[in-house]
């Protein structure tokens, strides 16, 4: 989805790595505790140091449900992040993200017009009302809006099995999108196989399938999918096992399930961290994921040897548009009282998308994460 975000002032772009470190230092010092800024572990290195909190989606999300102290969250991460946080936050609370270009190009691939057409075929085909609809955290609002009005849930990489557990108690089937792969892995973990499940093209009438396969298929998977993700391959699993015998393969579960089969360790962002901070000294460990966070993790852990499982690069080009001269501009024009860049999710798909959120969270309560700062 192209979105227009304002080029940025001299000031910003011309501004010295000092000079928008002291931009941002005042800003939050005049800003206090008005503000919250929330940072996905993708965000680069001069980025997440600013952050009060850090996470994955859903633990962002959960801290953006819990906190009612700022009136600003400062949303580094990418549009779909921003857009949860403004449904969980209360009406006076302010969600903005630096660069609105910062999307998603997975949670793109569906879109709601897409779903309902979708939808609709699958009610000429079988009963529709026995079909639970589950959207990914990595969609728009509008979809996480039709889940709730559809009696679905949104699931992250980190409960997606609790929420598909929770689905299947209520429905015979699941409709899940936007990502083939988090859909399969989770649904192979729950002993489903390859039997189960159809994939849906919404590029094809009635997704490319006959009506014998919506009807015999527990999973319905929409044909989208993570570009930084879809990279890894089993043939970098061979090799770097065969350069280190001792390493231990940790990928996220956008992965392929070629992939996510060979690995040791299968998580989301958060599980990944905690995973590679608490392996022992000396340990080698490829990681599959976006490049940012896994070079953090190896400067932080000199004592391990952390290496990405894909030798060439592989960034989220929209996670890395948020930047300091954005960041800066940002902040200043929130201190200034002209914010820019609000992420305001319409209240009629705001309320529905809430339901949805609202019943992964209370699926997968947790303690709220501490503030950094
Ligand atoms: P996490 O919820 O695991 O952080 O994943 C978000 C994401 O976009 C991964 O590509
Ligand atoms: Fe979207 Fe993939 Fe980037 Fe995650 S890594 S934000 S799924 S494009």
């Amino acid at each position: 989805m192209v979105r227009l975000q304002a080029p940025l002032a001299d000031r910003y772009t011309a501004a010295s790595e000092l000079e928008l470190e002291s931009m941002i230092r005042a800003a939050r010092a005049e800003l206090g505790d008005r503000l919250v800024i929330l940072g996905h572990h993708y965000q680069r290195d001069e980025v997440i140091r600013w952050a009060d909190a850090t996470g994955d989606s859903f633990k962002l999300a959960r801290f953006a449900a819990d906190n009612r102290r700022a009136d600003a969250i400062v949303f580094c991460g990418v549009h779909f992040m921003a857009e949860s946080a403004d449904v969980l936050t209360a009406p006076d609370q302010h969600v903005y993200l630096p660069d609105l270009n910062a999307g998603c190009s997975m949670a793109d691939m569906a879109d709601i017009d897409q779903v309902e057409e979708c939808w609709a075929d699958l009610d000429s085909a079988i009963d529709v009302t026995r079909v639970v609809p589950i959207t990914y955290m990595n969609s728009s609002a509008a979809l996480k809006a039709f889940v709730g009005e559809h009696g679905g849930a949104v699931c992250t990489s980190s409960n997606a099995r609790t929420v598909l557990e929770w689905a299947l108690a209520r429905g015979d089937k699941v409709l899940f999108f936007p990502d083939q792969h988090l859909g399969r892995n989770t649904a192979r973990t729950m002993g489903f196989g390859e039997a189960d499940e159809r994939v849906w093209n919404p590029h094809r009438d009635f997704g490319s399938l006959e009506e014998r396969d919506v009807k015999e298929a527990t999973f319905l998977l929409w044909k989208g999918h993570c570009s930084v993700h879809q990279r890894f391959r089993p043939e970098h699993i061979d090799a770097v096992r065969s350069e280190h015998p001792d390493v231990e393969i940790v990928v996220h579960p956008e992965c392929a399930h070629d992939v996510v089969t060979m690995a040791d360790r299968v998580g989301s962002t958060e599980r990944i961290l905690e995973w590679v901070d608490a392996a022992p000294a000396g340990a080698v460990i490829a990681v599959g994921t976006e490049i940012h966070m896994v070079k953090r993790m190896a400067n932080a852990h000199p004592d391990k040897t952390i290496v990405s499982l894909d030798p060439l690069i592989c960034p989220c080009s929209t996670m890395f548009r948020i930047d300091e001269p954005h960041l800066a501009c940002t902040l200043e024009a929130i201190v200034g009282g002209a914010p820019v860049n609000r992420i305001a999710v319409d209240d009629d798909v705001a309320y529905w998308a809430r339901v949805a959120l609202q019943r992964m969270l209370e699926l997968t309560a947790t303690p709220t994460p501490a503030l950094a700062r």
